[in-house]
């Protein structure tokens, strides 16, 4: 099974693309995390331009999320919201509506910032961007404040609440994939024991 996570911080020293690394460390044996990287690539969103054949980012894009079991959104907060560059690539995401590659698709999103509150705005936010696009999204937030010290030299997080709370959120994530992957139940007739 594969989760693909998305980052929403360009920066090469991202606290959030390191919580996806720390994420992927602590997913069930039998899921990997493949972390999509093609942020910087996308267009800005031009509904002129969202024709067949996409533009080969966008087409990218499309295509990881579609191939993917579940997706896994680590976004910082940027003035209290999603940062630009995550929004445009959840809009182009969305297209076509509806029927696009996220629709139906389970989604877990979690963040850190910097400052205290670990970008729960920005995560409440990005859920519901999620919800109007028609994703499975997953309740409960991971929210990492003051991330310049959350992390050890080896990645991972230091508090063991918040690694034990990372840990549930992603084996949640696996399970929900999994559910969905699977073909749907064959239909009992009424009153017909199984
Ligand atoms: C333009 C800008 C706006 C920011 N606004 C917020 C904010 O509203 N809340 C917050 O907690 N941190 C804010 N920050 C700090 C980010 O949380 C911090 O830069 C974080 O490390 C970015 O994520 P990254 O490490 O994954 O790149 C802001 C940073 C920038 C550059």
């Amino acid at each position: 099974m594969r989760i693909l996570g998305i980052s929403g911080s360009l920066r090469r020293d991202s606290h959030n693309t390191r919580l996806l690394r720390a994420a992927a460390r602590a997913l069930p044996p039998a899921v990997e995390l493949v972390i999509y990287d093609g942020l910087r690539e996308l267009p800005p969103y031009d509904a002129d331009l969202d024709v067949e054949p996409a533009d080969p980012a966008v087409a990218a894009l499309r295509r990881a999320i579609t191939d993917a079991d579940g997706i896994l959104i680590a976004t910082p907060e940027f003035n209290g919201s999603i940062p630009g560059v995550l929004k445009n690539a959840l809009d182009w995401a969305s297209r076509p509506f509806p029927g696009s590659s996220l629709s139906g698709k389970p989604v877990a999103v979690l963040g850190a910032s910097t400052g205290l509150f670990g970008a729960a705005w920005a995560q409440a936010e990005v859920r519901q961007v999620l919800g109007v696009i028609g994703a499975d999204v997953i309740d409960g937030e991971l929210p990492i404040g003051q991330a310049d010290s959350a992390f050890g030299e080896d990645g991972e997080l230091l508090d063991p609440d918040q690694r034990a709370l990372l840990g549930e959120l992603v084996v949640v994530l696996a399970e929900r994939a999994a559910a969905a992957g699977q073909p749907p139940a064959p239909h009992q007739p009424a009153g017909v024991a199984a």
